[in-house]
């Protein structure tokens, strides 16, 4: 992480796991462990109908909320899904876009991700762009082509003063849940790879402002390397955000940095 130019931010993807009521228990049993003081931001992204519960959970503890998807259409006749404006209204910060489950199992895009980052720009939202390769992938020698292939067309059409304000996660897939962590250094490679995609597309100013996070089986014991590491701003952490005493050591080791 480099504190002087981006922000560090501590993100849980809660995932399709908790209700409502299991919201403000995570939330009351955070607050007696939370630091007083946290170097970086702590976001909580979680299901849609646990948002209004996890923003008056939330808000004395100074987490902000993110939603895990969004429709990109501003209204209209698509039964069950949820625009950008919706999410804005309740005061929802982020929102989690192209995640490799949604793209493995609800057909997302490059292009649908793209759609979905322009109308959560639009809306005042920040995406959390989530890109990365399959276990085949990174055999095949394409990590690297893909990421940036992912990364420009994530942002294809964004101007730079909006670009600014989006997060990127790298989430090597077959470290989502698995247990199995890039080590340090291939996330560190890959995280500095995603930057300089972004320095081509918008220069070094706009480059080494963006939060860039690691996600993948992050956990209390190997968060402290992961986060040490200089392209490495912040996690993106699924099973370790569901325990708060994990999520917390995970914000402590983010503080130590
Ligand atoms: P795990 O931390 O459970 O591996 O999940 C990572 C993830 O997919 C976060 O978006």
């Amino acid at each position: 992480m480099n504190r002087r130019y981006r922000k560090t931010i501590i993100a849980g993807n809660w995932k399709m796991n908790k209700t409502a009521t299991e919201t403000k228990k995570f939330a009351e049993d955070l607050k007696a462990i939370m630091p007083k003081a946290k170097w970086c931001d702590v976001v909580i992204c979680c299901p849609f109908v646990n948002i209004p519960a996890a923003l008056r959970a939330f808000k004395d503890l100074r987490i902000a909320v993110g939603a895990e998807n969004l429709f990109y259409e501003p209204s209209g006749a698509y039964t069950g899904e949820v625009s950008a404006d919706m999410l804005k209204d309740l005061g929802v910060k982020y929102v989690i876009i192209g995640h490799s489950e949604r793209r493995q199992y609800f057909g997302e895009t490059d292009v649908t991700v793209n759609k979905k980052v322009h109308a959560a720009l639009e809306a005042g939202l920040h995406p959390i762009i989530c890109v990365g390769e399959s276990l085949e992938q990174r055999e095949m020698n394409i990590t690297m082509d893909l990421i940036a292939l992912q990364v420009k067309s994530a942002f294809a059409g964004v101007p730079a003063e909006k670009a600014r304000k989006c997060v990127v996660a790298y989430e090597p897939i077959w470290a989502i849940g698995t247990g199995k962590t890039a080590t340090a250094e291939q996330a560190n490679e890959v995280c500095n790879a995603i930057r300089a995609t972004i320095r081509h597309l918008y220069g070094a100013r706009v480059a080494r402002s963006v939060t860039i996070q690691y996600g993948g089986s992050m956990n209390p014991k190997n968060a402290a390397e992961l986060l040490a590491q200089p392209d490495v701003d912040g996690g993106l952490i699924g099973g370790a955000a569901l325990k708060p005493d994990q999520f917390v050591e995970i914000i402590n080791a983010a503080n130590q940095e």
